[in-house]
């Protein structure tokens, strides 16, 4: 039995939650959603805040989704707390999706070492934190997108072939 991927976006920035400037990653992370042929159900934009980034995380997983994509957040500034976020709730990290991820895009860019991007399993989601930059969050899925159905699956509770 199959649902197809259901399918939560998390833009994580003070400025556009502050309307400072408009969001463009997560309308790219959509877009690039709709392509793989996943459904997205669920958006929102939310500030560098811990605590907000935990609750917005579970509200989307207990709605349904199998996947969450957040953007942003993944740096080394003051603010950037997404990873410590994901950590702090989840049942265990796959560390080959941000060894992936930055291995892949340092071919693109030696600045691809400054993201600390990761991927869990949190409640019954798949969480993959994906860094701020639009192109680079589309690269970074890129890169992972093939390990994503049979994660999803495993994460959902889905019979799986191993
Ligand atoms: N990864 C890819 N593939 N392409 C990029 O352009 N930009 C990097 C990096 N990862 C980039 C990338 C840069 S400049 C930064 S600062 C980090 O992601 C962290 O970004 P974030 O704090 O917005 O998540």
């Amino acid at each position: 039995m199959s649902h197809g991927i259901v399918v939560g976006i998390i833009t994580v920035s003070d400025r556009a939650s502050a309307g400072e400037y408009e969001d463009h990653g997560g309308p790219a992370v959509r877009e690039a959603c709709g392509e793989y042929g996943w459904k997205v159900e669920a958006e929102a934009v939310i500030p560098d805040d811990l605590e907000q980034i935990q609750r917005t995380i579970r509200a989307f997983s207990s709605q349904g989704c199998g996947l969450i994509l957040t953007t942003g957040g993944t740096g080394v500034d003051l603010r950037d707390v997404t990873p410590e976020a994901i950590r702090g709730i989840m049942r265990v990290e796959i560390p080959g999706f941000g060894e992936t991820m930055r291995m892949r895009s340092l071919e693109i860019t030696p600045n691809a070492i400054l993201s600390r991007s990761l991927a869990a399993m949190v409640d019954r989601s798949l969480v993959i934190a994906l860094p701020g930059k639009p192109s680079g969050a589309l690269e970074c899925l890129s890169f992972v997108a093939g390990a994503i159905p049979h994660s999803v699956k495993l994460a959902i509770g889905e019979p799986t072939s191993c």
